[in-house]
């Protein structure tokens, strides 16, 4: 399958810039809630298989795919089944489904009734980061105007199942995105992280059977179902199907979010879409492809790499949330990446010990190769310590703060050795 450009007319995502109205009207203008109970009387099984064959991903940052995610579910007992959304959208460099949130916010719900009519749920929660007061104002309004238009409640849009939906604005916690402590949260409880199992789709909210998914993938269903799975399923490479968000930010002449096919290589989607890199692409320094926990990338590898799970997988990095970071050669990468790691150490809810002391360890030690007042021996000790933390913890965000500092030594090892080397020569010269 060849590569293919995205033209106007195969996005999904048309008011991505707010130029119209979220509202019903300029929503049902752009194609939101057309033939919706038609395609639904196509039955679960259909909605299901048609996800499935269309490759989606999910784009929450973990690219399972969605469809099976769904077929996970169990068959219907006397136990409510849920639809749980992920607005909680906090991973820095990612700013998309904020946009779907508050310029587009019919189609997630159209979205979210086919996702409940999949999964045999009749009730869904989205779960809004806290910060995001006027996509929450705006996401409410469009909530009830859908109640008044019978789209949503009893009979939702004519198609025979009922469906409500639960707007809940979270606290404004990175942690509060990991899906298991979403659910604490959303049961008023302390946003830690559940081990697994018991999985989600067996006892997830409330202890019932539950799906969560993010707000970009579920968004993406009802065009995938209207215009069918093998359209979707023909951009992007084998695997790595559809159309995709981006959010590009950084050293660019535009930052911008932007639709665009899956697979498409990194240079020519900052070029095209970003204006570029400040001061052309020999001025770029590295990129964190996916969202800041995704490690960073020198420019060598951006000059060919693909936007998409497994290519970015096989230069040991991730797609994540596809919130591109650029930095030029003006930036300083080791204090970017110490950033990061203050950012990882402030977010631990502290529940597993390798994450909450190991992401303070982290951080400390980062504070001083960013003065370059380590010894050399100390970068191995750092790599060590990412090591003891990733894979150890109840959920990904000891992952997502050891990746950063991977990613640092693994490519810009030799300017963490120049750094200590100068620091020295400083206070030799000092004493
Ligand atoms: C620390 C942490 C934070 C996360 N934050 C988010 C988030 O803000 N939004 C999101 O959709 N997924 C987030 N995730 C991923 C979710 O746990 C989950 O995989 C995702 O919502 C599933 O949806 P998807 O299958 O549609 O991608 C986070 C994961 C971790 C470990």
């Amino acid at each position: 399958m060849g590569l293919q450009m995205l033209s106007d007319k195969d996005r999904i995502f048309t008011n991505l810039y707010g130029f119209e109205s979220w509202n019903l009207e300029a929503a049902r203008k752009r194609g939101v809630w057309d033939r919706t109970a038609e395609l639904m009387q196509k039955g679960q099984p259909w909605v299901i298989e048609e996800t499935k064959n269309s490759g989606l991903r999910g784009r929450g940052g973990a690219g399972f795919p969605t469809g099976m995610k769904w077929s996970f579910m169990p068959k219907p007992s006397d136990k409510p089944h849920y639809l749980v959304v992920n607005a909680d959208e906090s991973e820095p460099g990612t700013c998309k489904d904020r946009d779907i949130l508050r310029y587009d916010p019919h189609r997630l719900l159209e979205g979210i009734l086919f996702g409940c009519f999949a999964i045999n749920a009749h009730a869904s929660y989205i779960y809004i980061r806290g910060e995001f007061y006027n996509e929450a104002s705006n996401m409410q309004k469009a909530i009830d105007e859908a109640y008044v238009a019978g789209l949503l409640g009893k009979n939702a849009a004519g198609s025979g199942w009922d469906c409500d939906v639960y707007l809940h604005r979270g606290a404004g916690a990175y942690i509060c995105g990991e899906e298991t402590a979403l659910m604490e949260s959303l049961e008023g409880k302390k946003g830690q992280p559940r081990n697994k199992p018991p999985f989600p789709a067996g006892a997830g909210l409330y202890s019932c059977p539950t799906t969560i998914n993010n707000v970009e993938t579920i968004a993406a269903v009802p065009e995938i179902l209207r215009r069918g799975a093998a359209w979707f399923a023909g951009f992007g490479r084998p695997k790595n199907a559809g159309t995709k968000l981006y959010c590009i930010s950084g050293h660019v002449n535009q930052p911008c979010n932007v639709e665009e096919v899956m697979s498409i290589p990194l240079k020519e989607l900052i070029e095209k879409h970003a204006g570029g890199v400040r001061g052309g692409w020999d001025n770029l320094l590295a990129v964190i492809p996916g969202g800041s926990s995704t490690p960073v990338l020198p420019k060598d590898i951006c000059d060919t790499v693909l936007m998409d799970f497994d290519a970015l997988r096989e230069v040991k990095s991730g797609l994540g949330t596809a919130g591109v970071i650029v930095m030029d050669k003006s930036t300083d990468i080791i204090y970017a990446i110490a950033r990061l790691s203050h950012f990882y150490m402030h977010e631990s809810c502290g529940q597993c010990t390798p994450c909450r002391e190991g992401t303070g360890w982290l951080w400390r030690v980062m504070q001083r190769m960013v003065r370059g007042n380590a010894s050399v021996e100390e970068i191995d000790t750092l790599m060590d310590v990412t090591k003891e933390i990733e894979g150890h913890t109840i959920c990904a965000l000891g992952d997502a703060a050891a990746w950063p500092v991977q990613g640092l030594i693994r490519h810009f090892k030799p300017q963490m050795i120049e750094r200590i080397e100068q620091y020295r020569k400083e206070a030799k010269r000092a004493a």
